[in-house]
């Protein structure tokens, strides 16, 4: 009984202070909502190249699903990835809003098995480098 409960409120404290640093995507930080319109985008504008099933069938195109997806996804920060999102398409850089990009990030991860939540992910980007990608398995 003692020390656990002055161990929580602490723990709780700096969780909802915001200068604790992270958090990973196996809390459910983004919605299902989100990956759905972020599948749509994905169709319209990513998929042509890096293929429907995020298998690209073009040996210069990355998987972005896979081994590809637990070495280049895992343990960076949502905010490395959405980066590289908005680099893309190829000399059609940030043609889409930060917010379409982000929603494609999220399909992304949903297709890879990471959990949807309750609450959208906005593209914020102080909240985007502190949640980590954890291993969905
Ligand atoms: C014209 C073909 C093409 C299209 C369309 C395209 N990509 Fe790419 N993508 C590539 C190529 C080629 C690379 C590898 C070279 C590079 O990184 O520039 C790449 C690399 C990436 C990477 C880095 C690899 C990784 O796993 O981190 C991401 C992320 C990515 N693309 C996401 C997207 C997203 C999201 C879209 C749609 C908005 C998209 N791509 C559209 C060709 C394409």
């Amino acid at each position: 009984m003692s020390a656990r409960i002055p161990t929580a409120c602490f723990l709780l404290l700096i969780a909802t202070s915001g200068s604790f640093a992270e958090s990973t995507t196996s809390q459910g930080v983004f919605t299902e909502e989100q990956a759905k319109r972020g599948a749509a985008a994905y169709g319209a504008n990513c998929a042509g190249c890096h293929g429907a099933d995020l298998h690209s069938t073009d040996r210069e195109v990355p998987d972005l699903t896979g081994r590809p997806f637990k070495d280049g996804w895992v343990s960076k920060t949502i905010f490395e990835k959405f980066e590289a999102a908005r680099e893309m398409p190829p000399r059609e850089e940030r043609s889409l809003t930060d917010q379409i990009y982000l929603d494609i990030v999220t399909f992304i991860l949903r297709f890879n098995k990471v959990p949807a939540g309750a609450t959208e992910l906005k593209s914020d980007e102080q909240l985007l480098r502190q949640i980590k990608i954890g291993d969905p398995g």
